[in-house]
């Protein structure tokens, strides 16, 4: 009667694992901070929240979900941010290495805030990207210059530095906070860059990708090939015309258009 057993078992599994069984087949239901998940655990569905960020699949989003509030804050703080952009960078070296030509207009671009100098401190007090985006506390922040330098990025920056690369910082911040910035910027590590440019009079209104692509054709109208482009947001990198390579550093806690 040894045969019977399996039917057994099979009749069992049917009974508590029915195939069709809805709950199975229901995902996720996405209506920016209200999130909720039926079948996986918060954090499974976090990590593919933050999948959706760094690929760009979810497009413009508001703020953080709530639920992922501590999520985020893990990963920040966690090894798991420093390694991620370490590995960013490992890629992005060795790269530079093959395409440096050295006839002196090899450029390399890298965007500021998450891209070379870590605002974690702020973010951890704000909610880690939870709650609205405040520019008068932002710009209170940004006065102190207390941002430090993510560590992949200021080891990257100086290796392409010593290349012979031509760097250049372009941020979304404006010309009203030059000096701050840039006062930030070495006391976190930087020097030596070859242009640090800032949103001007005329750059106002534009979003940061129109911002920035029309940066990278006046580069390009100057002769610089532009090998490289660092940034935390997608909009640091795409729009024509782009660098030859684009290097995606992560940041699950905003979204800039
Ligand atoms: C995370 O790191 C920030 C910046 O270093 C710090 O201010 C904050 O207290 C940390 N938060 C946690 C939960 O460890
Ligand atoms: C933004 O932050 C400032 C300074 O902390 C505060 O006075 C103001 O009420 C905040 N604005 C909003 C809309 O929360
Ligand atoms: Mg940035």
């Amino acid at each position: 009667m040894g045969f019977l057993y399996p039917l057994v078992i099979l009749s069992i599994l049917l009974i508590f694992f029915p195939f069709d069984s809805s709950s199975r087949r229901t995902l996720f239901f996405h209506g920016g901070s209200t999130t909720t998940t039926t079948t996986t655990s918060t954090d499974a569905y976090c990590n593919s929240w933050m999948y959706s960020v760094e690929t760009n699949n979810i497009g413009d989003w508001p703020t953080i979900p709530i639920i992922c509030q501590s999520f985020v804050a893990g990963y920040m703080n966690g090894t798991r941010y420093l390694s991620d952009s370490k590995v960013v960078a490992s890629y992005s070296l060795a790269f530079a290495k093959d395409a440096f030509t050295g006839g002196g207009k090899d450029a390399w671009i890298f965007d500021v805030d998450e891209t070379l100098i870590s605002n974690l401190h702020y973010y951890a007090e704000n909610g880690y990207g939870s709650e609205i985006f405040n520019e008068t506390k932002w710009n209170e922040w940004v006065l102190l210059s207390a941002a430090t330098a993510l560590p992949a990025s200021l080891e990257l920056y100086n290796n392409l530095k010593s290349l012979g690369f031509k760097i250049m910082i372009l941020t979304g911040r404006g010309e009203e906070q030059r000096e701050i910035t840039q006062k930030n910027l070495n006391r976190a590590g930087y020097s030596g860059w070859e242009k640090f440019i800032l949103r001007g009079d005329g750059d106002g209104g534009k979003t940061n990708v129109k911002y920035k692509s029309e940066k990278r054709a006046m580069l390009e109208s100057e002769g610089y090939t532009i090998h490289g482009c660092s940034g935390d947001q997608w909009s640091d990198l795409s729009d024509s015309p782009t660098a030859k390579r684009s290097f995606k550093l992560p940041n699950p806690m905003y979204y800039i258009a």
